[in-house]
């Protein structure tokens, strides 16, 4: 059993460090055991038998390498996600951002976009969106032309306006899109202050200093070791005093840069950079 588990991490191993070393993308330091659940997912659905068999496709065939990596990132996300986190946000982060007199937020791993929406919305009905700027990123190109896009599916919106209420908004969620059959495209005012662009947690540098950082949904699926060195990239990326944002599951705690940061909301995961 130990010796099967012995060759599966060895298969595991060499399959991303190829695709390192081929395509550029570093899964090396993502959590193990969702690592190791994907890639047989995509080993059953290519109905093959082996991790050696998948590393032989992914890396002679770049499409395979494309739904593998749609795999590996995982990609779910909603508008208004964990609302009380947003409404943690309205009432502990925009008094302070309302005495800036400009404000870069970073939405690192946006995915196709709808955090990035709601942050707008938020932004504008608090009077803040004119003197913003939202740098908008993810590592996969297809998730960030489809944020670019600002459409979303029509059949999610009932539950997104019932999390754009609870997140407390204060107008009528309606107002911020135009419905066609099948889908919903938010209006260009709300994407004027908006910058989409690649980039990868891992293997990219810090771009810009900001004064928020949300970055929620991502790290859960990083070893500590990487957590640990991406969390060492937004303290080098926020300004003193900036707000990071993480996901309910997530947490600064027990990461190298613990003390540095004060608790806003210990439940929405909100910090403040103190030192
Ligand atoms: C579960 S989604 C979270 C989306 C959104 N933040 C939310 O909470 O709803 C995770 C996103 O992280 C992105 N991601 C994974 N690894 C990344 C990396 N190394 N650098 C940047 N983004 C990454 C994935 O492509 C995916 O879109």
């Amino acid at each position: 059993m130990e010796e099967l588990e012995d060759r599966e991490k060895v298969e595991i191993q060499l399959l991303l460090e190829g695709i390192y070393r081929l395509y550029g993308y570093d899964f090396r330091n993502y959590a193990y055991n969702s690592i190791r659940r994907r890639i047989w997912h995509r080993i059953h659905a290519m109905k093959l038998k082996t991790i050696s068999a998948l590393q032989d496709k992914v890396l002679h065939d770049p499409e395979c390498m494309r739904l593998l990596m749609k795999d590996l990132m995982i990609h779910v996300t909603e508008m208004f996600r964990d609302p009380e986190l947003f409404l943690a946000f309205r009432r502990r982060v925009v008094p302070l951002l309302h005495t800036y007199p400009f404000i870069r937020i970073w939405h690192a791993g946006c995915s196709t976009g709808e955090e990035v929406f709601s942050m707008a919305v938020l932004l504008h009905e608090e009077g803040l969106y004119h003197k913003s700027r939202i740098y908008a990123t993810d590592a996969s190109e297809d998730v960030i032309n489809q944020a670019r896009t600002g459409t979303f599916p029509l059949r999610k919106m009932q539950d997104y306006t019932k999390n754009y209420l609870q997140a407390g908004g204060t107008g009528s969620f309606s107002q911020y899109y135009t419905a066609t059959e099948k889908s919903v495209t938010f209006h260009p005012f709300l994407k004027e202050n908006m910058v989409f662009a690649q980039h990868n947690l891992v293997t990219d540098r810090s771009f810009n200093e900001f004064h928020v950082i949300f970055c929620r949904n991502v790290l859960i699926y990083f070893n500590k070791e990487l957590q640990d060195q991406v969390h060492e990239l937004f303290y080098e990326s926020l300004t003193p005093f900036g707000v990071l944002a993480l996901g309910n599951r997530e947490s600064i705690n027990f990461t190298t840069h613990a003390e540095n940061y004060e608790v806003l909301d210990s439940r929405e995961k909100l910090y403040r950079k103190v030192k």
